[in-house]
C-alpha cells in the first residue's frame, strides 16, 4: 500500500499519463492489500467514492462489495446514474437500498438544521450498518478519503467525515487508495478510468443533499419541488455554458406559500429561490451574474413544469453574511 502520507516531491497529477500510473500504482498495491478477501464501500455517486469503486472494480472486480443507499434526498437521476454506471456499465456487485420511507419518516417534524443533519448522518450508518451485517466474510471497508480530509482533520478545522462512525462491533481494515490526491487530482484520475463527466467534474452536493435546501420540516411536496427545480436549473446552466464554470448551484424551496394566480385562478403556492455562487474555497463567495434572459426563462419553466410552485427569486447574498446553503 502506498505510504500514509502523501511524498513531498510526488508531481501533481495533471495529465492522463500521470493518472495512468496511478491507477496502475494502487491497482497493484490494492490487490496486494486485499488478497482474495472482500471490501465493502459506501458508494453515494459523488466523485471520491466514485473514483474509489472504480479503482477497486478494476482491482478486485467481484470481491467488491458496493452498498449505494438512497437517502430519499438525491438530486433527479442520481440514484438510476449509480446503477447504470456501476452495475450496468462497470458489472459492479453493487447493492441498492432505497432508504426513502425510512428517513423522511424519522424527519417528519423536525425544523432544527443541525438536528436534521444529525438524524441523517445517524440514519445513514445505520441503513449500512444493517447492509454490512446482511454480508459474510467482509474484512475490508473502503473509503474516499482524500488528501485535504487528512490535513484539515489533523488541524483539528473539521472532524474527518469519513473516518468512522460505524458500531464498535464492527471492525473493518481501511482501504483509501485516493488518500494521498487532492480533488482535482481524483478528477483526473476519474476521467482515465472511463467515469462520466457529470460524475467527475460534478458541483459540490452536500451529504445531507437536498434536505438542507428545503428548510424547516421536510415535506415530500417540498421536496419534490426542490428536485424537479433544481434538474430545470442544472440542464439549463448546461445548455447556457454555466456548467463547470459556476462553482455551485442549486434551488431552495422554504416552508411558506405565497398569492398568485395560475389559470385565471388564485393560487397560493411555494417559491421556489436561485442560488448560484463562485468560490474558491467555500469560505467565501460571491454571486454570479446570470444573464436576464436566463434568468427569465427559467422563471417560465420552473413556474410551469414544477407543481405547487408559483414564484421564483433569486439569492443576490455573498458569504459572508449569508451561507452558500439555506440550512
Ligand atoms: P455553507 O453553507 O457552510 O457551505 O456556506 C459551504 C460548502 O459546504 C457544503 N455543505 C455541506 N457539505 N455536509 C456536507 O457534506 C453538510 O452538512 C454541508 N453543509 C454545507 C455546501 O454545499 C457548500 O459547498
Amino acid at each position: 500500500m502506498t505510504d500514509n502520507r502523501r511524498p513531498d516531491t510526488m508531481t501533481r497529477i495533471t495529465t492522463p499519463a500521470l493518472a495512468q500510473a496511478f491507477i496502475d500504482e494502487q491497482i497493484a498495491a490494492l490487490r496486494a492489500q486485499i488478497g482474495d478477501k472482500k471490501v465493502l464501500l459506501a458508494l453515494s455517486g459523488g466523485v471520491d467514492s466514485s473514483v474509489v469503486a472504480a479503482l477497486l472494480i478494476k482491482a478486485v472486480g467481484q470481491q467488491l462489495v458496493c452498498v449505494h443507499v438512497n437517502h430519499g434526498l438525491l438530486r433527479k437521476g442520481e440514484p438510476e446514474q449509480v446503477i447504470r454506471v456501476f452495475r450496468d456499465e462497470m458489472n459492479a456487485n453493487l447493492i441498492y437500498v432505497d432508504a426513502t420511507d425510512r428517513f423522511l419518516d424519522k424527519l417528519a417534524g423536525v425544523t432544527d438544521p443541525e438536528r436534521k443533519r444529525k438524524i441523517i448522518g445517524g440514519e445513514f450508518i445505520e441503513v449500512f450498518a444493517e447492509e454490512a451485517r446482511k454480508l459474510d466474510g467482509i474484512e475490508f471497508l473502503a473509503q474516499g478519503t482524500i488528501w485535504p480530509d487528512i490535513l484539515e482533520s489533523e488541524k483539528g478545522i473539521k472532524a474527518h467525515h469519513n473516518a468512522g462512525g460505524l458500531p464498535d462491533d464492527m471492525k473493518f481494515e481501511l482501504v483509501e487508495p485516493v488518500k494521498i490526491l487532492f480533488k482535482d487530482e481524483v478528477r483526473v484520475v476519474g476521467k482515465a478510468l472511463g467515469l462520466p463527466d457529470n460524475m467527475v467534474f460534478r458541483q459540490p452536493f452536500p451529504g445531507p443533499g437536498l434536505g438542507v435546501r428545503c428548510p424547516g420540516a421536510i415535506t415530500r411536496d417540498r421536496l419534490e419541488a426542490v428536485r424537479e427545480s433544481d434538474a430545470i436549473l442544472r440542464e439549463e446552466f448546461a445548455k447556457n455554458g454555466l456548467e463547470g464554470k459556476v462553482w455551485q448551484y442549486f434551488t431552495v424551496v422554504p416552508d411558506f406559500k405565497s398569492t398568485g394566480i395560475k389559470d385565471g385562478r388564485r393560487a397560493f403556492e411555494w417559491c421556489v429561490i436561485i442560488r448560484a455562487v463562485n468560490t474558491s474555497d467555500a469560505m467565501t463567495a460571491t454571486v454570479e451574474d446570470i444573464p436576464f434572459a436566463l434568468m427569465r426563462h427559467l422563471v417560465e419553466r420552473i413556474t410551469h413544469e414544477v407543481p405547487g410552485v408559483n414564484r421564483v427569486l433569486y439569492d443576490f447574498t455573498p458569504k459572508p453574511t449569508g451561507t452558500i446553503e439555506w440550512e
